[in-house]
């Protein structure tokens, strides 16, 4: 079975998308079998990935309109599921408890034929987010270095939390780890680092705490439609990318 990884964060603009295309095209670079499914209704993931949003996307999989395996395409060397602008429905539409597992049971059908399967969100919390929860093995929160960047993850360990510890726990996902993006050596960065190493290891998750630096890489990239690891191979960011895939792989003995 897949090991599922939802990159997740309420706060915008923190990375996450940046993160899904660069682990996926690490994990990929590295031999592992990768899924990509982009929950954001904005689709900048789809957009930037260059995918083929005349086939049938997430939203049609959800609503029973089509099965998985004619929503995959191929993206470089993973596979790939486009959003859909649809899925600001989702919310109105999917109100049923059951409603929460929809993903987790679409993905459970390809879970065979792939390593990893990630998942980009959308900065709220949604329906989407919680369908993301219960779908995940585990977490990855990208987030920013500023003053609202611990808000943001103690907001994501309380919503694991949360529907871990329900009387009929609807997800076991752990935190996996955090990833400080657009990171410098300044002296504010430097602090929210050891604040957030020092949430991480009072959680009962420990997650790893990593560094992504900053660079203009990570915007040149995307306007030419490629990962990091495409574009600039040594560039700082990809570095640390490749950093993370390896790491992940490590703790969650991915196969
Ligand atoms: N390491 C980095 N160095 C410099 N800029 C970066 C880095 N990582 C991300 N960025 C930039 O930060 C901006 C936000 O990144 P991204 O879109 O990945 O965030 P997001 O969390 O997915 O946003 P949203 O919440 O809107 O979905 C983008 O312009 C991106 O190019
Ligand atoms: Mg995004």
């Amino acid at each position: 079975m897949s090991i599922n990884i939802a990159i997740a964060n309420q706060k915008g603009g923190v990375g996450k998308t940046t993160t899904v295309i660069d682990l996926a095209a690490s994990l990929s670079a590295l031999k592992k079998k990768v899924l990509v499914i982009d929950l954001d209704q904005s689709g900048n993931l789809t957009t930037y990935v260059d995918a083929d949003t005349s086939m049938p996307n997430i939203y049609n999989v959800l609503n029973a309109d089509t099965p998985i395996s004619q929503s995959l395409q191929k993206i470089g060397k993973y596979s790939f599921i486009a959003s859909s602008k649809e899925l600001s429905k989702a919310e109105r539409q999917f109100v049923d408890y059951d409603d929460i597992f929809l993903l987790k049971d679409v993905i459970d059908t390809v879970g065979d034929d792939y390593d990893f399967v990630i998942i980009d969100n959308g900065p709220s919390r949604s329906i989407l987010l919680t369908m993301s929860y219960v779908a995940a093995d585990y977490i990855i929160a990208p987030t920013d270095c500023d003053d609202g960047s611990i808000d943001g993850i103690r907001e994501v360990y309380a919503d694991l939390t949360e529907i871990r510890s329900k009387k009929r726990p609807i997800s076991n996902a752990k935190l996996l780890g955090i990833l400080l993006t657009k990171y410098e050596r300044t002296i504010m960065h430097q602090e929210a680092e050891i604040s957030i190493e020092e949430i991480a290891e009072n959680t009962e998750d420990k997650p790893f705490v990593m560094t992504i630096r900053k660079a203009i890489t990570a915007s040149e990239s995307k306007s030419a439609r490629e990962s990091m690891q495409e574009y600039q191979h040594d560039s700082n960011p990809a570095i640390d990318y490749r950093a993370v895939a390896k790491k992940i792989i490590k703790k969650t003995g991915g196969k």
